[in-house]
Order: structure tokens, then C-alpha cells, then sequence
């Protein structure tokens, strides 16, 4: 039976490009939003990115408007801020509603793909669901409901405790499935997300545990923000253990280090899969990744530095067999390395 729930488990979990492909959408409907929202981000959250979504499953949206004003990079004209502005309302609830009316409407009229809109704003959590059709997901926008992405924030580390937990869910997702008790459509029938809650509290109540409870997990937390040292990176030194040996990173440089890791990961996997013939002068391998201009020339977004890069990576390859490195033997028969430069 163990094999037989991970056997399911990977027949019907969420593939890395369905994945991609949510995060692709998430982000043409962040570029629609932003005509009223300028800086505004559209997150997943739910079942595309908790671990827990099965193939099929819907794409909820978060249209975080929290983080305008935060960046640098305002959009401004001439010596115009400009910044988007509530007026004029009673609640935050009216302000959701007002928020998700015009963005489905600029959905319905504008949104290529998009089809299907409808704008449910009289529920608990207002929402604008839509069909985006060249993806084929069925989305869920909504807004101003933040606890939902810390809920799944937290499913995921659970998944992610115990290898047991996701392949459980989803064989007791599937069987609910099966037997109708759950449906695609709204209704009185119990949720996915009421199920993974049940089996989660049930496996916090084994003996012993296998899940912590989330009272648990906040005591934890809170040890973490008592400790006076806190920076961006903490590199635990293993023989003094309350020393972080990484505390002089700063927050732009770990992100650096970050995104160059994340770049350099992406070349050797395009490479896996397109490699460059032995004929061509390419750098390859560990050699592509060492030439510091390449990993910003390979991003997967082509842009105008692209031809000013590859001409900076031709001089650099002339200048590497100028400098060619010469290696004979001498007359003791040692070998010895001679360098012209
Ligand atoms: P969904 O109902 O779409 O559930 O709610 P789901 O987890 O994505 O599962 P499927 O695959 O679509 O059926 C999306 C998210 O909204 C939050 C949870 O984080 C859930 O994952 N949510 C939903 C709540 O916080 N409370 C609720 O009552 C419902
Ligand atoms: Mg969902």
C-alpha cells in the first residue's frame, strides 16, 4: 500500500513545467493588473504552490498590492510620482471589492486569454475567477486575504517534514474525488483544503507525532527572532554553535549570490540539454560558468545587452588564445609550464 499511495503521488503531482507554466500566468496577469496597479505583484498561492496541488488542480492569485511603494523603481514621469490611491471608502472590504471590479473588468474586455470572468465579490473572500485560456488553468484572483499565503506557506513545510504526509493527502484527495464527495464546483460538498487540515491534525495526534503542531512550530519560531544575532545569511560554525560565521553578508550580497547561483544552475542545465559541439570555440561547462559576463548573457530573458555580451565574450576568447599556455619538456625530462603573455 506504501508503494501503491507513492505510486499515485507521482502520477498526479504538479510536473516542474506545469509549475512554471502557473508562475508564467501569475505573472500576464500581474502585467494586466499593473496598468491600474503600477508595481503591483500577483503571487500563487493554494494548491499550485503548497506541494499539495494534484495536475489540474485550479491557479489561486494573490494581487498583492502591499509591496508598491516599496521598490525602488517607481514609475514616475518627469517629476510625477506615480502612486494608485483608495478614496473614499468605508471598509477594506469595499476597497477589495472596488479593486477586484475594475481589474475583472479590464479581465473580461482586455485580458488576452482570458474568459469566462466573473466577479464574485459578495463572498467571504471577494475573488474574480476567470478561464485563462492558453494555459487552460481555471484562476482565482483575489486580494487583501494574506493569511491564505501564509497558509500555504505553512503546508508546505509540512509536506515537506515527512515524505508520508503529501503521498497520504493526495490518496485521501483521490479518494474523495472518487467517490464524489468532493467537486470542481463551489457547493455543499467538503473542500481539499478541509481534508489535507483533517489529515494534518491526524498525524499530529499519533503517538508519536509525526506532524509538530503549529503551536509548536511558534514556539520554535519564537526562539528564532529572540536571537540577538540576526542577519540575512546564519551559517551555523559547528564547533561554537551559537556563532554565525556568515555575519558580515549583507542582504545585497546574499541575494548576488543567489541569483548567480540560480543562473549558473540554469546554463549547465541548458547545456544538458543543447550541448555545444566539440568544433565550436563555446565555452562550456565549468568554463561557461567562470566567465562572469556569461551568466547574465544566458538568462532565459534576452535583452539589449545581448549583443554588447557576446561581442565582450569573442574578445575575451581572442584575448585566452593570445595568451595560449605553452607546455614542452626540457632537457631533464621534466615538465615544465611556460606561459607568454
Ligand atoms: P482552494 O480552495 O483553492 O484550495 O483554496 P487548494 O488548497 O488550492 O486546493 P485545490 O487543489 O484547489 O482543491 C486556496 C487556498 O486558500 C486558502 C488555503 O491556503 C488554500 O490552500 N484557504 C482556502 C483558506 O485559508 N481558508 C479556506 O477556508 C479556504
Ligand atoms: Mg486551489
Amino acid at each position: 500500500v506504501d508503494d501503491q499511495l507513492n505510486t499515485l503521488l507521482k502520477e498526479s503531482e504538479l510536473t516542474e513545467e506545469n509549475t512554471r507554466l502557473r508562475y508564467l500566468t501569475c505573472s500576464l496577469i500581474e502585467d494586466i493588473a499593473a496598468a491600474y496597479f503600477p508595481d503591483c505583484i500577483v503571487r500563487p498561492f493554494g494548491s499550485s504552490v503548497n506541494t499539495f496541488g494534484k495536475l489540474g488542480c485550479d491557479l489561486d492569485m494573490f494581487l498583492d498590492l502591499d509591496e508598491i511603494g516599496k521598490l525602488s523603481t517607481h514609475k514616475s514621469s518627469g517629476n510625477f510620482l506615480m502612486e494608485f490611491q483608495v478614496k473614499n471608502v468605508p471598509s477594506e472590504r469595499i476597497a477589495t471589492q472596488k479593486i477586484l471590479s475594475v481589474i475583472g473588468e479590464c479581465l473580461d474586455h482586455f485580458g488576452p486569454g482570458c474568459v469566462s470572468v466573473q466577479k464574485i465579490l459578495n463572498a467571504r473572500c471577494p475573488l474574480v475567477r476567470f478561464s485563462h485560456q492558453p494555459s487552460g488553468f481555471q484562476c482565482d484572483l483575489t486580494t487583501n486575504n494574506r493569511i491564505a499565503l501564509k497558509s500555504s506557506e505553512l503546508l508546505y513545510i509540512y509536506g515537506a517534514l515527512d515524505s508520508r504526509v503529501r503521498a497520504l493527502v493526495f490518496s485521501i484527495r483521490c479518494w474523495a474525488r472518487a467517490h464524489s464527495l468532493t467537486s470542481s464546483i463551489p457547493g455543499a460538498w467538503i473542500t481539499n483544503f478541509s481534508l489535507t487540515m483533517m489529515v494534518i491534525f491526524f498525524l499530529q495526534r499519533r503517538s508519536p507525532p509525526i506532524l509538530p503542531t503549529l503551536d509548536l512550530l511558534k514556539t520554535l519560531a519564537g526562539r528564532e527572532q529572540n536571537k540577538p544575532d540576526s542577519s540575512p545569511l546564519h551559517i551555523q560554525n559547528p564547533f561554537e554553535t551559537s556563532l554565525n560565521i556568515s555575519k558580515n553578508v549583507s542582504q545585497s550580497q546574499l541575494q548576488k549570490f543567489i541569483e548567480l547561483a540560480r543562473e549558473s544552475a540554469w546554463i549547465l542545465q541548458q547545456e544538458d540539454q543543447d550541448r555545444p559541439s566539440s568544433s565550436s570555440n563555446q565555452p562550456w561547462g565549468l568554463a561557461a560558468l567562470l566567465l562572469p559576463s556569461l551568466a547574465k548573457n544566458k538568462s532565459p530573458t534576452k535583452n539589449k545587452k545581448e549583443s554588447f555580451s557576446s561581442e565582450r565574450i569573442k574578445n575575451l576568447l581572442e584575448s585566452i588564445k593570445s595568451n595560449r599556455t605553452e607546455n614542452h619538456t626540457d632537457t631533464n625530462g621534466k615538465r615544465t609550464i611556460s606561459t607568454q603573455t
